[in-house]
């Protein structure tokens, strides 16, 4: 691979609000760096069937407040397979793009990397997803806005369960991941969170509910974090058939969460790890992860990045348990 002359970005998997400041920051950070910059459409679909477009400076802009991708995205089956990104990196090399940085969550960095080692293509990663999922990194693009998005919900949702003196189950996104519940209990005043890392948020309900909400409070909501089998439906229905002297409802916030303008720190984060990522390309860096830990811009190998491990904070679960008594 020679010196590179043009750099390809795209957004994969689910949108995060923060993705549009994060393709401003490459865009203009690589036309200061003397690259032409293209954007792809659709994620890798759009590097498989070409839709590729240069991007100018004027094309980003008065998008770093906007929600979802100007980019458009995609959950891309073709190029799980190998001849898919055969595909995208001969449309690539068509298209004289030499480098590309991929934003998006766990599935489009897991892309990424089979792609640049199946190919000789260096690719930069930007962690964009609301979910906070990947190792590495202290955030992700897109999760302090849905936090704050979930927070205001459940204040509202507050309102009418006091008047009713109800017990709220509110289910809400994060894929295998329980930081978005966690930590919006926390923001929200929950009085209990149930996530998949940590098996006690359930106890906790049983407690509360066994102590009798109404001696204490005037009402209940347990975050739940979305669940095939054990959502907020399940606990519901559970509470309901145990204790049927309590009034209960059940609200799944859903796509709302990914949406809105993206609040500052998230389109800081965006730009600074944006404006890194070209760097990180000047500087003949691959395969890496963008991220940031204890206030520093790192570089975590993709293999690092992808793990499907990332601990909540312990503190966190504690304050929880705490606060909510
Ligand atoms: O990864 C982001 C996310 O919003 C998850 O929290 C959620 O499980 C999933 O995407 C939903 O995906 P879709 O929009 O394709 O239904």
């Amino acid at each position: 691979m020679g010196r590179i002359k043009n750099i390809g970005v795209l957004t994969s998997g689910g949108d995060a609000p923060g993705m549009n400041a994060a393709i401003r920051a490459v865009t203009r950070a690589g036309i200061a760096a003397g690259y032409g910059v293209y954007g792809i459409y659709r994620g890798y679909e759009g590097l498989i069937n070409g839709e590729i477009k240069e991007l100018h400076t004027e094309d980003v802009s008065g998008i770093i407040g906007r929600g979802g991708t100007i980019l458009r995205t995609a959950r891309s089956e073709e190029f799980r397979t190998e001849e898919g990104r055969a595909k995208a990196y001969e449309n690539m090399k068509k298209s004289g793009i030499d480098a590309l940085i991929v934003i998006g969550g766990n599935g489009s960095l897991s892309g990424a990397r089979l792609f640049a080692e199946e190919h000789d293509v260096p690719c930069i990663g930007l962690p964009g997803t609301i979910d906070n999922d990947l190792n590495g990194t202290d955030l992700t693009i897109g999760y302090d806005t849905t936090l704050n998005t979930i927070m205001e919900c459940v204040d509202k949702i507050r309102d009418t369960a006091n008047s009713h003196e109800r017990i709220f189950f509110v289910e809400v996104m994060g894929r295998d991941a329980g930081f978005l519940a966690q930590n919006s209990a926390i923001a929200a005043g929950a009085e209990a969170a149930i996530i998949p890392e940590d098996s006690t948020g359930a106890d906790q309900l049983e407690t509360f509910i066994g102590r009798g909400i109404r001696k204490s409070k005037k009402s209940c909501i347990v975050i739940v974090s979305e669940s095939p089998k054990c959502g907020a439906m399940y606990y519901a229905e559970k509470v309901k058939k145990e204790h049927p002297e309590f009034d209960v409802r059940v609200s799944i916030l859903g796509h709302l969460q990914r949406g809105g303008s993206p609040v500052a720190g998230d389109r800081i984060l965006a730009s600074v790890l944006g404006v890194g990522a070209v760097k990180a390309l000047q500087d003949g860096l691959r395969n890496v992860m963008m991220g940031i830990h204890n206030s520093s811009i790192v570089h975590v190998p993709f293999n690092a990045a992808i793990k499907s491990d990332k601990p909540v904070s312990a503190a966190s679960i504690e304050a929880l348990q705490i606060l909510s008594t």
